[in-house]
């Protein structure tokens, strides 16, 4: 797809790498951003920018926005919650926080776009999962799980989106350096590097988008024998 004039929505568009993906769109000629917050503010001096409010857990609001926003040509699920890590030691109510966000809320989104984009002659969906979409990490448990089944989804969504016409692209970051992982002491890559190859991924037509070194050596180890990669994440 070219970026060049097209309509986007980003969803978590406020702040980390939806706030990046945002600038860099802008950058790269988008006509219109759609920047979608939980406050509904994301403050931009940039006319092209259009703020809504989303929270992409209320599946009638993002109806709600879908009909607000029927040029989108570029959907990006972004939007992202890290609330539960040990499946055995998290608090239930935070591992479904994750499911909600991560799963249900691309579920939502997804939903309620996709006669839009169905209808749209070059559209695509670029969902933002994780290298814990590809095999656990037991002290992300939660995480993965919801991240693993955004993948699924992800999957799914090829086989009955891909055959309208709709892209459907997989991003599976590494570790960024955002909010989510402040207080994580690893090597991350920043948001807007991750931007560029989301967005350089998407004008490439690439299906599975390894933004990062990370995460490049994460997707061809899994592709490569996905026992191996279980058995690293797992030690
Ligand atoms: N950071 C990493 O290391 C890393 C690695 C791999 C993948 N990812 C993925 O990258 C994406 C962006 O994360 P980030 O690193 O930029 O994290 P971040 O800085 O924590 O930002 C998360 C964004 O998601 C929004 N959000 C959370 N729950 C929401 C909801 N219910 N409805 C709408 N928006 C919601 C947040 O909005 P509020 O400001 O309202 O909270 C915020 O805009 C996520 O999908 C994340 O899982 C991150």
């Amino acid at each position: 797809m070219n970026i060049d004039n097209t309509v986007a929505l980003v969803t978590g568009a406020n702040r980390g790498l939806g706030r990046s993906l945002v600038d860099l769109l802008l950058a790269r000629g988008a006509a219109r951003v759609y920047a979608t917050s939980r406050d509904g503010k994301t403050p931009h001096g940039d006319p092209r920018v259009v703020p809504l409010q989303l929270d992409v857990r209320d599946a009638d609001r993002t109806r709600a926005i879908a009909a607000e926003a029927r040029d989108v040509r570029l959907l990006i699920n972004n939007a992202g919650s890290l609330a539960s890590y040990s499946t055995i030691d998290s608090d239930p109510a935070k591992l479904r926080d994750d499911l909600d966000v991560n799963y249900f809320g691309v579920l939502h989104v997804v939903r309620a776009f996709a006669p839009q984009l169905v209808a749209q002659k070059d559209a695509a969906i670029v969902n933002v999962l994780s290298i814990a979409s590809l095999a656990s990490m037991p002290a992300l448990g939660g995480y993965a799980a919801s991240k693993a089944a955004a993948w699924s989804l992800t999957q799914a969504l090829r086989g009955e989106l891909g055959k309208q016409g709709v892209r459907v692209h997989a991003a599976f970051p590494g570790p960024i350096d955002t909010d989510m992982v402040r207080g994580m002491d690893m090597p991350k890559t920043s948001p807007e590097d991750v931007a560029r190859a989301i967005l350089d991924g998407v004008s490439a037509g690439t299906d599975d988008i390894a933004p990062d070194p990370t995460s490049k050596d994460v997707l061809a180890t899994y592709l490569r024998d996905p026992r191996e990669l279980e058995r690293r994440f797992a030690s």
